[in-house]
């Protein structure tokens, strides 16, 4: 049995080897029909511990657990045939130790089959993406604001402002890199960090609020889709506005089915003549 090209998927080499070609096209997904449609069109699909707040309604990302990570990166995995699977590594699935972390990294990759884990941390990190990486663990890492942490940060702002605050990002990044990570995620971070930062490591950066500066881009894919009305953060841009659409088709669904004029005859089985 070959080994070689076990996965017609792109794999976590080649986003590490895109770096200074051209940009990196991300995105999160998290179900199977979602996964299908964005596939063609992007290198790298994240199963994000988002999903907690976007599909759950949670106020943070911090309850969200293994098994859910697990559920949703094999409904993702079912619509891939393409792009590079990460799947989040929820929180207290990783910061105990690297033990810990292997063992919950590998549990992900067994039973879903995706291409890597993604975990947020910089410096105090490293000796962790170490420890997946030299056993066989891809490793996507995160730095800048990381949405794990907004119980000790205080909450989603933008990040690099004071020059102690861009010396722990460029930090951050840096020991990521040189810990084998084949990409990171910089979030919330000021332009002209960003570009610093992406200049100065080996790996690729994938910005999320992080500016075109960036080797790549990643979205909540709900959010590029205007699937929620309410609030649209600075670094969001709508490539779609599904919202109203979604409510002016359930008004005009509700409407005929209060009038009996759906389903009509074509929608309904008949008695063979
Ligand atoms: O959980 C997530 O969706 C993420 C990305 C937005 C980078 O971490």
């Amino acid at each position: 049995m070959s080994t070689v090209g076990h996965t017609k998927r792109t794999t976590p080499a080649a986003i590490e080897a895109m770096k200074g070609t051209r940009p990196i096209v991300s995105l999160t997904a998290y179900t199977t029909p979602i996964a299908r449609l964005l596939d063609p069109h992007c290198d790298l699909l994240l199963v994000g511990d988002s999903l907690g707040m976007v599909l759950y309604g949670m106020e943070t990302t911090v309850g969200v657990t293994m098994e859910m990570m697990i559920a949703h990166g094999q409904a993702v995995m079912r619509g891939a045939k393409h792009a590079c699977v990460i799947v989040d590594l929820p929180f207290g699935s990783y910061q105990e130790s690297k033990e810990q972390a292997f063992r919950n990294a590998a549990r992900i990759l067994k039973e879903t089959s995706c291409d890597g884990v993604k975990l947020e941390g910089g410096e105090e990190m490293a000796e962790t993406v170490s420890f997946l990486t030299s056993r066989g663990i891809p490793v996507f890492g995160h730095v800048g604001l990381m949405p794990q942490q907004v119980n000790t940060t205080g909450g989603y702002r933008s990040l690099g402002r004071s020059e102690k605050e861009a010396d722990k990002i460029r930090r951050d990044a840096k020991a990521i890199s040189e810990a084998g990570a084949f990409a990171v995620v910089i979030e919330g971070t000021i332009e002209p960090l960003a570009r610093e930062i992406t200049a100065a490591i080996a790996i690729p950066t994938i910005g999320i609020g992080a500016s075109a500066a960036c080797d790549g881009q990643i979205l909540v894919s709900d959010d590029m889709l205007g699937l929620f009305n309410d609030f649209k953060p600075r670094f969001v841009k709508h490539f779609a506005e599904l919202a109203p659409m979604i409510s002016k088709a359930t008004e005009a669904y509700a409407e005929e089915v209060k009038a009996r004029t759906f389903p009509a005859v074509e929608h309904t089985f008949q008695p063979k003549k």
